[in-house]
């Protein structure tokens, strides 16, 4: 009795990680552009292209992350949280050039990031 519940559980904990990454890669229609890009003006296209990188990184390292944690091996989870800290490199590359295309967009990160520092100096 105890061993038919035990595999049922197995079965069941499969199907939910399944599940999860389907949600992820399939669901979330990932690997896909989602806009039309010929509909954005030629002078904003790079810029676009820029940030939907930057949502297509982010999205990544909560999927390396989540799959890192359902991880048994720790190798496997090693490798992910690895490869999920290199999608942060990624944000960053695509973020600084994105600053250089979007001058405003380069001015607002700096606004927010002075203002996260008064408010953690406060704090402190
Ligand atoms: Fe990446």
């Amino acid at each position: 009795m105890l061993k038919k519940i035990s595999i049922f559980v197995v079965i069941f904990a499969a199907l939910f990680v399944l599940g999860l990454v389907a949600q992820n890669v399939i669901g979330a229609g990932l690997s896909k552009i989602p806009i039309d890009l010929e509909q954005v003006p030629q002078e904003d296209r790079d810029k676009e292209i820029l940030r939907l990188g930057i949502i297509a990184e982010l999205d990544a390292i909560n999927l390396y992350e989540q799959l890192a944690a359902y991880a048994t091996n720790p190798h496997i989870k090693e490798l992910l949280m690895d490869v999920a800290r290199e999608e942060k490199t990624h944000v960053g590359e695509l973020q600084a050039l994105l600053s250089k295309l979007d001058e405003e967009h380069g001015k607002e990160l700096e606004k927010g990031k002075k203002e996260v520092d008064e408010l953690l100096g406060k704090e402190q």
